[in-house]
């Protein structure tokens, strides 16, 4: 496909209206976990660099690892180094930077530990002069949430001190396992914080691109005329990933695709996309129009889960010319294991917008290639001029959101191929990020983490966000465990026959990968 050229225009370099962090103490449950080692703490350092963290603040590292608090830097310092490989850091920076870190081993489900941590928390708060503000982050397993976040209420710890402006805890997905867990865990949480100190991350509403679908949609006066059931045929969202479960066989054999993907990441994509223009940008607004797309969806009915759901496992192959071993050889795998690694759902959503409107969503692991992205298919051209063309010898617009790796916006549109003959090509108008922006992207832990600290709620998942996606998700994953035969795909393929099936019945494609 050829592509247009594209005027970039520079945005304004100004952020003085920017909110800012007021001082904070952050306390991560799971400090020698993964997550803190690879996200968190490379966040931080980010932050700190990019001057958006305020003059004071620390952290506390918790977990049962014994450690001190010059072990634990070093752990920390370890985990920056990610940062220098873009580009060398100075050593005062990181010398300021590990002086905020302090570390108190325990156990987080047990009582005493919370006597210790209050004691460490009121000497920090005076210490680094952070006036109380305290942030709690559950970087831990699910299976601890409830405990921990029953102790810090029984603590006290729910509640800000007298000198602070603010008391929050940040919770990691998955968010329960099904409708039932869900709402109980959101019960456990509301008897100890209210909903207004509640942060439940999806990292992918940090994501730039992610972000960015409600600026084109809300800050263009061209697209949301045509954003409807009149002009739009289908929708097509992906993200596909070529890696495995890499060392995660513990969690992901008992979560899965659906769970893993699209109760959380998929669904927030397609709100993204379907909701209603909200009326001013407060978090809780534009938060009840995610919400009320979730209550538009047509919920899929029991007996008909095959006809709109495709689950598929990888089995061995090859990606990107590399050999890969099936899912049910890897490591901590049970050999006979039913976990789905691929899903693929057909949607309606039942409103004056979307009526009709097809929704397909897929998500799967070991695929051909790493890819995300939203996909808008514009309807026919009702009647063409160029005989013996008819509309369906051409291809209709298509607008994509790629989330990854190359972000960018694409259109696609029909033009003359130059010539004498009549001939039509498909080309392509494109924006994307590296070339237009300077520098990358910011990770998206950096602007969630960011909107903890400010008090921004909008990127995370509301309560009854949370408990509509479980519902529309779970009597799937009922069907699918009454009968556990799931087709395997080849890894390094597109995913399972059957995922074409969904489309094709309709008379539709998927997008390649
Ligand atoms: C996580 C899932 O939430 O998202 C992982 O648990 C998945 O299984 C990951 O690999 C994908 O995130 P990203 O940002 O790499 O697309």
């Amino acid at each position: 496909m050829r592509k247009a050229k594209v005027l970039r225009i520079p945005p304004p370099e100004s952020t003085a209206n920017e909110p800012q962090a007021n001082p904070f103490g952050l306390v991560i449950f799971g400090a020698s976990g993964d997550l803190t080692r690879r996200k968190l703490i490379p966040a931080l350092f980010r932050l700190m660099r990019s001057g958006l963290l305020p003059k004071h603040w620390y952290v506390i590292g918790s977990a049962r690892t014994q450690m001190d608090d010059d072990d634990f830097r070093k752990h920390v310092r370890e985990s920056i180094r990610v940062v220098e490989e873009s580009g060398p850091i100075r050593t005062a920076e990181v010398e300021h930077f590990l002086g905020r870190f302090h570390y108190l081993a325990g156990d987080s489900q047990e009582s005493g530990y919370y006597s210790r941590l209050t004691k460490r928390l009121n000497e920090l708060d005076k210490d680094h002069q952070t006036g109380g503000n305290r942030l709690f982050y559950l970087a831990t397993p699910p299976d601890s949430y409830t405990g921990i976040i029953r102790q810090l209420g029984e603590a006290g710890l729910n509640r800000p001190v007298k000198t602070a402006r603010w008391n929050r805890i940040v919770i990691e997905k998955p968010f329960g396992t099904d409708l039932t867990s869900a709402q109980t865990l959101n019960r456990k949480v509301a008897q100890v914080f209210k909903e207004d100190q509640v942060y439940r991350i999806d990292h992918y509403l940090g994501k730039e691109t992610v972000q960015n679908i409600l600026f084109f949609r809300f800050a263009n006066a061209i697209f949301e005329p045509i954003w409807d059931r009149r002009y739009i045929d289908h929708i097509q969202i992906t993200v596909a990933e070529s890696l495995g479960i890499e060392h995660r066989a513990g969690y992901y054999e008992r979560a899965g695709a659906l769970r893993d993907m699209f109760q959380n990441h998929l669904l927030q994509l397609l709100c993204l996309i379907a909701m209603e223009p909200p009326a001013n940008f407060d978090a809780d607004t534009v938060r009840d129009e995610r919400t009320k797309v979730l209550k538009s969806i047509r919920p899929i009915p029991p007996d008909e889960i095959d006809r709109f759901a495709v689950r598929g496992q990888y089995g061995p192959g090859l990606v990107n010319g590399r050999e890969a071993v099936g899912y049910r050889a890897e490591p901590g795998v049970a050999r006979d294991s039913a976990t789905e690694t691929f899903s693929a759902l057909k949607l309606y959503i039942d409103n004056w917008r979307w009526q009709g409107v097809r929704f397909y969503l897929r998500s799967g692991k070991r695929l051909a290639k790493r890819k995300a992205e939203v996909a808008i298919e514009f309807k026919w051209v009702p009647h063409l001029l160029f005989k013996p063309l008819t509309p369906k010898d051409i291809q209709p617009n298509t607008l994509v959101f790629r989330i990854q790796p190359e972000e960018g916006i694409q259109l696609t549109f029909q033009s003359k191929h130059p010539g004498p003959k009549l001939c039509l090509d498909n080309v392509m108008m494109e924006f994307d990020y590296r070339g237009s922006f300077k520098g990358p992207s910011p990770d998206a832990y950096e602007h969630l983490l960011l909107d903890c600290l400010i008090g921004d709620q909008m990127l995370f998942a509301r309560r009854d966000w949370v408990e509509l996606s479980w519902a529309f998700i779970t009597p799937i994953l009922e069907a699918w465990a009454k009968a556990p035969r799931v087709p395997i795909y080849e890894a390094g393929s597109t995913g399972p026959h059957e995922a074409e099936a969904l489309t094709e019945q309709d008379k539709r494609q998927w997008r390649s990968l």
